[in-house]
């Protein structure tokens, strides 16, 4: 049956992409990357590009809105999907790239969706390192052992705007009491709430870790007076 290949080409560091997902790229007709907007480029793309060259294969950019409102996303997952679908059914080596992992907060959860329930083709994900497995190797620590739990969670909910808020999600008072690790992803913009409700935990902020401009730090206030990057997490662990 037709296939599409998905894969993670991990957080930045382009010999952090798997031998696998390298050879599925090198060996694809068509090349598919999300993109927030017209105007912008592919992050994902860029790191595939340091080490493949693409100029023989077709690279299709596709949109996907920087907006959590499904009415506003779903005419650009089903555009995307289209253009996906045509390009596998004709028979092309159709590969496409995720920034970090594919399943971990991507914009090919989407078009997943679409294709598990249409079935009109098959599907193959190749994993990639994610962006909170590279900020815990940096830094030496532990993720999880023994009987402790982990959480990964966005730092802040969507609005009915379709944008995230600037607040810290409410819940997190409850996500400190059972965790022992949380990896707050998309967290630029709630540093001062996170300092101020850790209590009980070291933590610790990677801005675009896994690439050159890689900044790590324990969180502290002068965070805040910076201008985080949207590839920002933070790490928190429990102490003791
Ligand atoms: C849309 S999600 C993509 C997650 C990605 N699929 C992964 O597996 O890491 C974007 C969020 O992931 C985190 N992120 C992605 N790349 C990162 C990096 N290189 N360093 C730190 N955080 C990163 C940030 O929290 C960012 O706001």
């Amino acid at each position: 049956m037709l296939k599409l290949f998905c894969v993670g080409v991990g957080p930045g560091d382009p010999k952090l992409l798997t031998i696998k997902g390298k050879e599925i790229i090198e060996s694809s007709d068509v090349v598919f990357a999300p993109i927030k907007s017209v105007h912008s480029e592919s992050f994902a793309l860029e790191i595939v590009r340091k080490i493949i060259d693409l100029d023989n294969k077709v690279v299709v950019k596709l949109i996907f809105p920087m907006t959590t409102k499904e009415d506003r996303l779903i005419p650009y997952w089903n555009k995307a999907y289209d253009e996906i679908r045509k390009n596998v059914l004709e028979g092309k080596n159709c590969v496409f790239l995720v920034e970090g992992d594919p399943l971990i907060y991507s914009t090919f959860n989407s078009i997943l969706k679409i294709i598990n329930e249409k079935k009109e083709f098959e599907v193959e994900i190749i994993p990639g390192i994610s962006s909170f497995q590279i900020m815990s190797s940096r830094i030496k620590i532990p993720v999880v052992d023994g009987d402790e739990v982990l959480v990964i969670a966005p730092a802040s909910y969507t609005e009915s705007s379709g944008c995230r808020t600037a607040k810290l999600r409410e819940d997190f008072p409850k996500i400190l009491e059972i965790a022992n690790t949380v990896f707050i992803m998309k967290a630029g913009r709630v540093i001062n709430d996170i300092i101020q409700n850790k209590n009980g935990f070291d933590g610790f902020f990677g801005e675009l870790c896994g690439t050159e401009s890689e900044f790590i730090t324990e969180i502290n206030p002068e965070l805040q007076n910076r201008a985080n990057h949207y590839f920002s997490t933070v790490l928190l662990k429990k102490k003791g």
